[in-house]
């Protein structure tokens, strides 16, 4: 079965063709992010209006990069949620007027689950159950994964995500938007030991995560260093991305002994920072633990992995009814297999 995956949560349209059988066919993707830059975020309005020009152009782009036409499309799934209404809207809305003009059935797409899911298309996918660790600019859960829509929540943030705290540093360092490459690019020149940073709720014996505190702290950094110069800035960096990195490689192996499991999966934005990558392949291979990730272009949003989610779905049955309704906010954990 051919599915055509449509992603338009956030500020990135993606869109790519997955085959059951063959497996990814072909993707694309368009990033706001210049457009966004200017105003040190994300726009919705803009966004909105950005996915309605790109997804129909990139949709051509992904068929005719797979040797494919709109009649080769079987299923369509898009993503449903979480994200901007307006930009689900905009995926939701095309996806099923699509749907209707090919008489093929759809299915929404959790957002999330697509993420989770993403480094199973990889070549040497991790077999269920395993833990993940979900990492974003919305989210940072560990989770037990046991199969497709067996998500059991083992721990979560307390306040900001560690994607939103990478973001947040950046902006007090006076880099720009989106935070993460960018303090991670500047991390990898500073001295992590010159300053040491708070590691919140490393000790706090659950899987929870709280980044608010570290944010108060770079603050607290920053302002006791003015006028910053490259170094500092580069310091402080460094000690901030040690202190994230630290506390989630801790608490994913505290998760994979809880649940005794020896297979760990990492996947969102945040799991393309290469510190992390680092410290939880050192761990794990002490510990004899198999570490899974998606290709860097899948950690963040992409079409592939909605493709994917959405495939592995509708091998049980999609919707052919053509109404739809978007979730801005829908909690994981309110899945169930299919
Ligand atoms: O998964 P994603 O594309 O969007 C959400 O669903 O949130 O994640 C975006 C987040 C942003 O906060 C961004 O700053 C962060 O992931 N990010 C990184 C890196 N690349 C992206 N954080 C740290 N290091 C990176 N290399
Ligand atoms: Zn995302």
């Amino acid at each position: 079965m051919i599915v055509l995956g449509i992603e338009s949560s956030c500020d990135e349209t993606g869109i790519a063709l997955y085959d059951t059988e063959r497996g990814l066919l072909s993707h694309a993707l368009h990033s706001q992010v210049k457009m966004h830059a200017e105003y040190g975020g994300v726009v919705p309005e803009l966004a909105s209006r950005d996915h309605i020009r790109r997804a129909l152009p990139l949709t051509q782009k992904v068929l005719s990069d797979a040797n494919a036409t709109l009649g080769d499309i079987e299923a369509i799934a898009y993503t449903q949620g979480p994200g901007l209404a307006g930009a689900l809207l905009v995926g939701a809305s095309i996806a099923e007027s699509l749907a209707f003009a090919l008489d093929v059935p759809t299915i929404g797409v959790h957002h999330l689950e697509g993420h989770l899911l993403s480094p199973l298309l990889e070549e040497t996918p991790p077999e269920f159950p395993f833990i993940a660790l979900l990492v974003s600019g919305g989210h940072t859960q560990l989770m037990r994964v046991g199969g497709i829509g067996d998500y059991e929540l083992l721990g979560d943030t307390l306040d900001d995500a560690a994607g939103e705290a990478f973001d947040k540093t950046a902006k007090l360092l006076g880099l720009g938007y989106p935070g993460g490459p960018a303090v991670s690019k500047l991390a990898d020149q500073g001295d992590p030991k010159r300053f040491k940073l708070p590691r919140p709720m490393l000790n706090s014996g659950d899987l929870n995560f709280s980044f608010s505190g570290l944010k108060t702290a770079v603050l607290t950094l920053v302002n006791q260093h003015q006028p910053l110069d490259e170094a500092t800035r580069a310091d402080i960096a460094s000690a901030f991305q040690d202190a994230v990195v630290e506390v989630l490689a801790t608490k994913c192996l505290a998760a994979l002994k809880k649940c005794r499991l020896k297979r760990l999966v990492v996947s969102g934005g945040v799991g393309a920072n290469r510190q992390l990558r680092a410290r939880l392949n050192a761990k794990a291979e002490q510990k004899g633990i198999q570490v899974a990730y998606p290709r860097l272009e899948f950690c963040t949003d992409n079409g592939a992995m909605i493709a994917f989610a959405g495939a592995m779905r509708l091998k049980h049955g999609g919707k052919a009814d053509h109404a739809f309704s978007i979730r801005p906010r829908w909690d994981l954990a309110e899945l169930t297999a299919p």
